[in-house]
Protein backbone atom coordinates (compact mmCIF):
# COMPACT_ATOMS: atom_id res chain seq x y z
CA UNK A 1 0.00 0.00 0.00
CA UNK A 2 1.77 3.56 -0.72
CA UNK A 3 1.68 5.95 1.87
CA UNK A 4 -0.38 8.99 1.93
CA UNK A 5 1.82 11.57 2.32
CA UNK A 6 3.42 13.71 -0.71
CA UNK A 7 5.96 12.38 -3.13
CA UNK A 8 9.56 13.35 -1.34
CA UNK A 9 11.75 14.43 -4.29
CA UNK A 10 15.61 12.95 -3.57
CA UNK A 11 16.25 16.63 -4.03
CA UNK A 12 14.84 20.03 -3.91
CA UNK A 13 16.86 23.24 -4.58
CA UNK A 14 16.36 26.44 -1.54
CA UNK A 15 15.69 29.50 -2.82
CA UNK A 16 15.61 32.63 -0.60
CA UNK A 17 13.15 35.49 -1.25
CA UNK A 18 15.98 37.94 -1.33
CA UNK A 19 17.39 36.03 -3.98
CA UNK A 20 13.76 36.06 -5.69
CA UNK A 21 13.60 39.48 -5.60
CA UNK A 22 17.08 40.28 -7.23
CA UNK A 23 15.82 37.79 -10.34
CA UNK A 24 12.79 40.04 -10.17
CA UNK A 25 15.14 42.84 -10.44
CA UNK A 26 17.23 42.20 -12.70
CA UNK A 27 13.72 41.42 -15.35
CA UNK A 28 12.57 45.01 -14.81
CA UNK A 29 16.02 46.56 -14.97
CA UNK A 30 16.69 45.97 -18.84
CA UNK A 31 19.65 43.70 -18.89
CA UNK A 32 18.99 39.72 -18.60
CA UNK A 33 21.95 38.21 -20.38
CA UNK A 34 25.36 38.22 -19.56
CA UNK A 35 26.53 41.31 -17.81
CA UNK A 36 26.56 43.62 -14.43
CA UNK A 37 25.39 40.65 -12.05
CA UNK A 38 27.51 38.23 -13.85
CA UNK A 39 30.47 40.15 -13.67
CA UNK A 40 29.80 40.53 -9.79
CA UNK A 41 29.07 37.00 -9.49
CA UNK A 42 32.15 36.29 -10.96
CA UNK A 43 34.34 38.53 -8.69
CA UNK A 44 32.40 36.44 -5.48
CA UNK A 45 33.54 33.29 -7.07
CA UNK A 46 36.69 34.13 -7.05
CA UNK A 47 36.70 35.57 -3.01
CA UNK A 48 35.03 32.41 -2.25
CA UNK A 49 37.77 30.35 -4.31
CA UNK A 50 40.44 32.60 -3.52
CA UNK A 51 41.32 32.32 -7.21
CA UNK A 52 42.33 34.66 -9.75
CA UNK A 53 40.38 33.80 -12.21
CA UNK A 54 36.00 32.64 -12.03
CA UNK A 55 34.32 32.17 -15.19
CA UNK A 56 30.44 31.59 -14.99
CA UNK A 57 29.02 29.31 -17.69
CA UNK A 58 25.56 28.03 -18.76
CA UNK A 59 26.31 24.16 -17.12
CA UNK A 60 29.45 22.04 -15.66
CA UNK A 61 29.13 20.19 -18.86
CA UNK A 62 30.19 23.63 -21.27
CA UNK A 63 33.01 24.75 -18.47
CA UNK A 64 34.40 21.34 -18.73
CA UNK A 65 34.46 21.31 -22.72
CA UNK A 66 36.15 24.47 -22.61
CA UNK A 67 38.82 23.56 -20.08
CA UNK A 68 39.65 20.91 -22.25
CA UNK A 69 39.77 23.28 -25.38
CA UNK A 70 41.71 25.57 -23.00
CA UNK A 71 44.53 23.03 -22.65
CA UNK A 72 44.65 22.48 -26.28
CA UNK A 73 43.60 19.17 -26.39
CA UNK A 74 44.04 17.20 -29.65
CA UNK A 75 42.30 15.03 -31.52
CA UNK A 76 43.56 11.56 -30.13
CA UNK A 77 44.76 13.05 -27.03
CA UNK A 78 43.91 10.65 -24.06
CA UNK A 79 42.41 12.32 -21.18
CA UNK A 80 42.20 9.48 -17.61
CA UNK A 81 39.03 9.39 -15.91
CA UNK A 82 36.79 7.79 -13.40
CA UNK A 83 34.51 4.64 -14.37
CA UNK A 84 31.79 5.87 -11.91
CA UNK A 85 30.38 9.39 -12.85
CA UNK A 86 27.61 10.76 -14.82
CA UNK A 87 28.27 10.47 -18.85
CA UNK A 88 28.91 14.39 -19.14
CA UNK A 89 32.39 13.75 -17.84
CA UNK A 90 33.28 11.12 -21.07
CA UNK A 91 31.24 13.24 -23.33
CA UNK A 92 32.78 16.22 -23.01
CA UNK A 93 36.00 14.56 -23.43
CA UNK A 94 34.84 13.13 -26.88
CA UNK A 95 33.52 16.27 -28.01
CA UNK A 96 36.56 17.78 -27.51
CA UNK A 97 38.07 15.45 -29.66
CA UNK A 98 40.16 13.47 -26.89
CA UNK A 99 39.69 9.78 -26.17
CA UNK A 100 38.42 8.84 -22.09
CA UNK A 101 40.61 6.49 -20.33
CA UNK A 102 39.06 4.88 -17.80
CA UNK A 103 40.28 4.04 -14.10
CA UNK A 104 38.25 1.94 -11.91
CA UNK A 105 37.11 3.20 -8.28
CA UNK A 106 37.23 2.14 -4.64
CA UNK A 107 33.64 0.17 -3.69
CA UNK A 108 33.20 2.22 -0.61
CA UNK A 109 32.98 5.55 -1.50
CA UNK A 110 33.43 5.68 -5.68
CA UNK A 111 35.94 7.64 -6.12
CA UNK A 112 38.81 6.78 -8.41
CA UNK A 113 41.73 4.55 -7.31
CA UNK A 114 44.61 7.02 -7.44
CA UNK A 115 47.18 4.36 -7.14
CA UNK A 116 45.87 2.87 -10.49
CA UNK A 117 46.08 5.99 -12.93
CA UNK A 118 50.09 5.95 -13.13
CA UNK A 119 49.70 2.65 -15.37
CA UNK A 120 47.13 3.84 -17.64
CA UNK A 121 49.46 7.02 -18.51
CA UNK A 122 51.22 6.89 -22.69
CA UNK A 123 52.97 9.05 -24.69
CA UNK A 124 49.27 10.35 -25.76
CA UNK A 125 48.09 11.42 -22.41
CA UNK A 126 47.06 15.08 -22.01
CA UNK A 127 45.07 15.00 -18.88
CA UNK A 128 44.00 13.41 -15.62
CA UNK A 129 40.06 14.44 -15.02
CA UNK A 130 39.11 13.11 -11.39
CA UNK A 131 35.56 13.17 -10.29
CA UNK A 132 34.93 14.12 -6.71
CA UNK A 133 31.86 11.83 -5.77
CA UNK A 134 29.15 13.26 -3.89
CA UNK A 135 31.41 16.00 -2.67
CA UNK A 136 34.21 13.36 -1.00
CA UNK A 137 37.38 14.96 -2.10
CA UNK A 138 39.87 12.70 -4.25
CA UNK A 139 43.26 12.10 -2.75
CA UNK A 140 44.68 15.33 -4.86
CA UNK A 141 48.33 15.31 -3.67
CA UNK A 142 49.31 11.85 -5.85
CA UNK A 143 47.48 12.88 -8.65
CA UNK A 144 49.40 16.51 -8.95
CA UNK A 145 52.71 14.85 -8.28
CA UNK A 146 51.63 12.51 -11.01
CA UNK A 147 50.45 15.42 -13.76
CA UNK A 148 54.05 17.44 -12.66
CA UNK A 149 55.94 14.35 -13.20
CA UNK A 150 54.10 13.39 -16.68
CA UNK A 151 53.34 17.01 -17.50
CA UNK A 152 49.99 16.65 -17.35
CA UNK A 153 47.11 18.89 -16.69
CA UNK A 154 44.97 18.09 -14.29
CA UNK A 155 41.20 19.22 -14.49
CA UNK A 156 38.84 18.06 -11.76
CA UNK A 157 35.55 17.84 -12.26
CA UNK A 158 33.58 19.05 -9.24
CA UNK A 159 30.58 19.34 -10.28
CA UNK A 160 29.36 17.95 -6.82
CA UNK A 161 31.87 19.69 -4.56
CA UNK A 162 31.38 23.04 -3.92
CA UNK A 163 32.76 24.14 -0.89
CA UNK A 164 34.33 20.53 0.57
CA UNK A 165 38.21 20.88 1.77
CA UNK A 166 41.47 18.83 0.97
CA UNK A 167 44.11 18.61 4.04
CA UNK A 168 42.02 21.87 5.29
CA UNK A 169 41.49 23.75 2.15
CA UNK A 170 39.17 24.63 -0.19
CA UNK A 171 38.86 22.62 -2.98
CA UNK A 172 39.05 25.48 -6.18
CA UNK A 173 41.58 27.38 -3.95
CA UNK A 174 44.61 25.13 -5.04
CA UNK A 175 45.50 23.23 -8.60
CA UNK A 176 44.90 23.63 -12.18
CA UNK A 177 41.51 23.94 -13.21
CA UNK A 178 38.15 22.69 -11.18
CA UNK A 179 34.83 23.28 -12.88
CA UNK A 180 31.37 22.88 -10.60
CA UNK A 181 28.12 22.27 -11.23
CA UNK A 182 24.99 24.97 -10.65
CA UNK A 183 22.49 22.46 -11.64
CA UNK A 184 19.28 22.71 -9.31
CA UNK A 185 20.12 19.43 -7.68
CA UNK A 186 23.37 20.22 -6.77
CA UNK A 187 24.65 21.73 -3.22
CA UNK A 188 24.02 25.80 -4.90
CA UNK A 189 22.26 26.54 -7.95
CA UNK A 190 21.91 29.01 -11.04
CA UNK A 191 18.92 26.93 -12.55
CA UNK A 192 21.64 25.45 -15.04
CA UNK A 193 24.73 26.49 -14.71
CA UNK A 194 28.80 25.89 -13.60
CA UNK A 195 31.84 27.89 -12.73
CA UNK A 196 35.27 27.33 -13.83
CA UNK A 197 37.96 28.56 -11.64
CA UNK A 198 41.99 28.70 -12.42
CA UNK A 199 45.08 29.93 -11.42
CA UNK A 200 46.63 29.93 -15.10
CA UNK A 201 45.70 33.31 -16.96
CA UNK A 202 46.54 31.37 -20.40
CA UNK A 203 43.72 29.06 -19.50
CA UNK A 204 41.14 31.74 -18.14
CA UNK A 205 41.81 34.09 -21.39
CA UNK A 206 41.54 30.51 -23.85
CA UNK A 207 38.08 29.71 -21.87
CA UNK A 208 36.36 33.09 -21.75
CA UNK A 209 36.86 33.19 -25.80
CA UNK A 210 35.53 29.99 -26.29
CA UNK A 211 32.66 30.61 -24.17
CA UNK A 212 31.43 33.18 -26.32
CA UNK A 213 31.70 33.16 -30.12
CA UNK A 214 35.65 32.94 -30.25
CA UNK A 215 35.25 37.04 -29.76
CA UNK A 216 37.72 39.16 -28.09
CA UNK A 217 35.23 41.28 -26.28
CA UNK A 218 32.13 40.50 -23.87
CA UNK A 219 29.03 41.72 -25.57
CA UNK A 220 27.53 43.17 -22.45
CA UNK A 221 31.52 45.52 -22.99
CA UNK A 222 30.27 46.02 -26.32
CA UNK A 223 26.51 48.16 -25.53
CA UNK A 224 27.62 49.71 -22.29
CA UNK A 225 28.78 53.15 -22.65
CA UNK A 226 32.21 52.35 -22.71
CA UNK A 227 32.46 50.01 -24.69
CA UNK A 228 33.23 49.14 -28.27
CA UNK A 229 30.90 48.48 -30.76
CA UNK A 230 33.80 46.19 -32.34
CA UNK A 231 35.30 42.90 -31.82
CA UNK A 232 37.22 40.24 -33.50
CA UNK A 233 37.03 36.60 -33.79
CA UNK A 234 40.37 34.96 -33.04
CA UNK A 235 38.57 31.47 -33.54
CA UNK A 236 34.96 29.70 -33.98
CA UNK A 237 33.58 29.09 -30.87
CA UNK A 238 30.22 28.31 -29.01
CA UNK A 239 28.08 30.15 -27.09
CA UNK A 240 28.08 29.13 -23.37
CA UNK A 241 27.67 32.38 -21.75
CA UNK A 242 25.99 32.47 -18.07
CA UNK A 243 22.79 35.33 -18.34
CA UNK A 244 22.45 37.51 -15.58
CA UNK A 245 19.25 36.35 -14.64
CA UNK A 246 21.14 33.09 -13.82
CA UNK A 247 23.83 35.08 -11.86
CA UNK A 248 21.09 37.08 -9.49
CA UNK A 249 20.51 34.06 -8.48
CA UNK A 250 23.98 32.71 -8.04
CA UNK A 251 24.71 35.61 -5.72
CA UNK A 252 22.79 34.71 -3.27
CA UNK A 253 23.14 30.96 -3.75
CA UNK A 254 27.06 31.80 -3.41
CA UNK A 255 26.62 33.38 -0.05
CA UNK A 256 24.14 30.65 1.16
CA UNK A 257 26.04 27.75 0.28
CA UNK A 258 28.25 26.77 3.15
CA UNK A 259 24.97 27.04 5.69
CA UNK A 260 23.43 24.44 2.87
CA UNK A 261 26.51 22.24 3.39
CA UNK A 262 26.06 22.10 7.11
CA UNK A 263 22.65 21.39 7.21
CA UNK A 264 23.38 18.12 4.20
CA UNK A 265 26.25 17.56 6.64
CA UNK A 266 23.72 17.22 9.54
CA UNK A 267 21.34 14.90 7.61
CA UNK A 268 24.14 12.72 6.56
CA UNK A 269 25.39 12.09 9.59
CA UNK A 270 21.37 11.42 10.58
CA UNK A 271 21.34 8.89 7.78
CA UNK A 272 24.17 7.29 8.88
CA UNK A 273 23.09 6.88 12.95
CA UNK A 274 19.52 5.74 11.60
CA UNK A 275 21.00 2.72 9.52
CA UNK A 276 24.28 1.63 10.82
CA UNK A 277 23.26 -2.17 11.90
CA UNK A 278 20.77 -1.74 8.39
CA UNK A 279 22.10 -4.81 6.67
CA UNK A 280 20.66 -4.78 3.53
CA UNK A 281 22.26 -1.15 2.83
CA UNK A 282 26.18 -0.98 2.46
CA UNK A 283 26.61 2.96 3.76
CA UNK A 284 30.05 4.97 2.06
CA UNK A 285 32.99 4.58 4.12
CA UNK A 286 36.30 6.91 3.64
CA UNK A 287 39.29 5.01 5.41
CA UNK A 288 41.25 8.01 4.24
CA UNK A 289 44.90 9.01 5.52
CA UNK A 290 43.79 12.90 4.84
CA UNK A 291 41.76 15.23 6.41
CA UNK A 292 38.77 16.45 4.00
CA UNK A 293 35.54 17.95 4.65
CA UNK A 294 32.73 16.26 2.59
CA UNK A 295 30.15 18.43 0.35
CA UNK A 296 27.39 15.80 0.78
CA UNK A 297 25.82 16.35 -2.65
CA UNK A 298 24.78 12.88 -2.21
CA UNK A 299 23.62 10.19 0.11
CA UNK A 300 24.20 7.09 -1.78
CA UNK A 301 24.45 3.81 -0.10
CA UNK A 302 25.09 0.24 -2.12
CA UNK A 303 22.45 -2.42 -1.62
CA UNK A 304 24.14 -5.60 -0.07
CA UNK A 305 23.26 -8.33 -2.24
CA UNK A 306 24.47 -10.45 0.10
CA UNK A 307 21.54 -9.82 2.69
CA UNK A 308 18.91 -9.81 0.02
CA UNK A 309 17.59 -10.62 -3.24
CA UNK A 310 15.91 -6.96 -4.26
CA UNK A 311 17.95 -5.13 -6.95
CA UNK A 312 18.78 -1.38 -6.71
CA UNK A 313 15.71 -0.99 -9.01
CA UNK A 314 13.51 -3.16 -7.07
CA UNK A 315 14.51 -1.06 -4.19
CA UNK A 316 14.04 2.27 -6.25
CA UNK A 317 10.49 1.29 -7.39
CA UNK A 318 9.24 0.06 -4.43
CA UNK A 319 10.56 2.94 -2.83
CA UNK A 320 8.81 5.64 -5.40
CA UNK A 321 5.55 3.29 -4.48
CA UNK A 322 6.02 4.63 -0.59
CA UNK A 323 6.03 8.05 -2.36
CA UNK A 324 9.90 8.57 -1.71
CA UNK A 325 11.76 9.97 -4.90
CA UNK A 326 15.68 8.54 -5.14
CA UNK A 327 18.51 9.48 -7.84
CA UNK A 328 20.61 6.66 -9.95
CA UNK A 329 23.95 7.94 -9.53
CA UNK A 330 25.31 6.09 -11.92
CA UNK A 331 25.85 3.41 -13.88
CA UNK A 332 29.14 2.89 -14.36
CA UNK A 333 29.42 5.09 -17.89
CA UNK A 334 32.14 3.32 -20.08
CA UNK A 335 29.06 0.30 -20.52
CA UNK A 336 26.85 3.01 -22.24
CA UNK A 337 26.16 1.83 -26.71
CA UNK A 338 28.68 4.56 -27.68
CA UNK A 339 31.11 4.08 -25.55
CA UNK A 340 31.23 0.01 -25.90
CA UNK A 341 30.83 0.71 -29.82
CA UNK A 342 33.48 3.57 -30.25
CA UNK A 343 36.15 2.77 -27.87
CA UNK A 344 35.44 -1.03 -27.16
CA UNK A 345 34.66 -1.29 -23.24
CA UNK A 346 32.97 -4.07 -22.18
CA UNK A 347 31.67 -5.42 -18.89
CA UNK A 348 34.76 -6.56 -17.13
CA UNK A 349 36.81 -3.64 -18.03
CA UNK A 350 36.63 -1.72 -14.33
CA UNK A 351 34.31 -4.78 -12.44
CA UNK A 352 34.20 -2.00 -8.83
CA UNK A 353 32.91 0.66 -10.77
CA UNK A 354 30.50 -2.14 -12.33
CA UNK A 355 29.33 -3.36 -9.62
CA UNK A 356 29.09 -0.24 -7.80
CA UNK A 357 26.70 1.21 -10.82
CA UNK A 358 24.28 -2.04 -10.18
CA UNK A 359 24.11 -1.38 -6.64
CA UNK A 360 24.00 2.29 -5.79
CA UNK A 361 21.11 4.63 -5.43
CA UNK A 362 20.81 8.11 -3.88
CA UNK A 363 18.51 8.87 -1.06
CA UNK A 364 16.43 12.05 0.12
CA UNK A 365 18.83 14.78 0.62
CA UNK A 366 18.67 18.50 0.74
CA UNK A 367 18.97 21.50 3.06
CA UNK A 368 15.12 21.61 3.62
CA UNK A 369 14.32 18.20 4.28
CA UNK A 370 12.09 17.91 7.37
CA UNK A 371 12.73 15.67 10.14
CA UNK A 372 9.51 14.03 9.53
CA UNK A 373 10.57 13.81 5.90
CA UNK A 374 13.92 12.09 7.02
CA UNK A 375 12.03 9.61 9.31
CA UNK A 376 9.72 8.77 6.54
CA UNK A 377 12.78 7.78 4.58
CA UNK A 378 14.10 5.55 6.98
CA UNK A 379 10.35 3.84 7.88
CA UNK A 380 10.05 3.64 4.13
CA UNK A 381 13.17 1.73 3.70
CA UNK A 382 13.16 -0.70 6.77
CA UNK A 383 9.19 -1.63 4.99
CA UNK A 384 10.70 -2.01 1.28
CA UNK A 385 13.49 -4.69 3.01
CA UNK A 386 11.09 -6.28 5.24
CA UNK A 387 8.67 -7.11 2.47
CA UNK A 388 11.09 -8.56 0.60
C1 LIG B 1 30.14 14.44 -12.06
C2 LIG B 1 29.40 15.40 -12.93
N1 LIG B 1 30.07 16.07 -13.88
C3 LIG B 1 29.47 16.96 -14.68
C4 LIG B 1 28.13 17.22 -14.56
C5 LIG B 1 27.48 18.20 -15.49
O1 LIG B 1 26.92 19.27 -14.78
P1 LIG B 1 25.86 20.24 -15.50
O2 LIG B 1 24.52 19.59 -15.36
O3 LIG B 1 25.94 21.52 -14.73
O4 LIG B 1 26.28 20.40 -16.90
C6 LIG B 1 27.38 16.57 -13.59
C7 LIG B 1 25.94 16.82 -13.44
O5 LIG B 1 25.21 16.15 -12.77
C8 LIG B 1 28.03 15.63 -12.76
O6 LIG B 1 27.35 14.96 -11.81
Amino acid sequence: MSSDEPFLPFARPTISEEAIAEVADCLRSGWITTGPRTAAFEMDMKTYFDAPHALAFSSATAGLYVALKAIGLQPGDEVITTAMTFAATLNVIVLAGGIPIMVDVDPRNYNICVEDIESKITPRTKAIMPVHFAGFPVDLDPIYALAKQHNLRVIEDSAHAIGNHYKGRKLGSFGDIQVFSFHPNKNMTTGEGGGLVTRDDDVANAAERQRFHGMDRMAWNRFSKAGSQHYEIVEPAHKFNMMDIQSALGLHQLRAVDGFNEKRTQLAGQYFEALKDFEPLLLPQFPTKYDFTHAWHLFSPRVNEKVTSLSRDEVMQALKEENIGTGLHYRAPHLYPYYRKTFGYKPGDCPKAEAVGESIFSLPLFPTLTQNEFDRVICALKKVFKNA
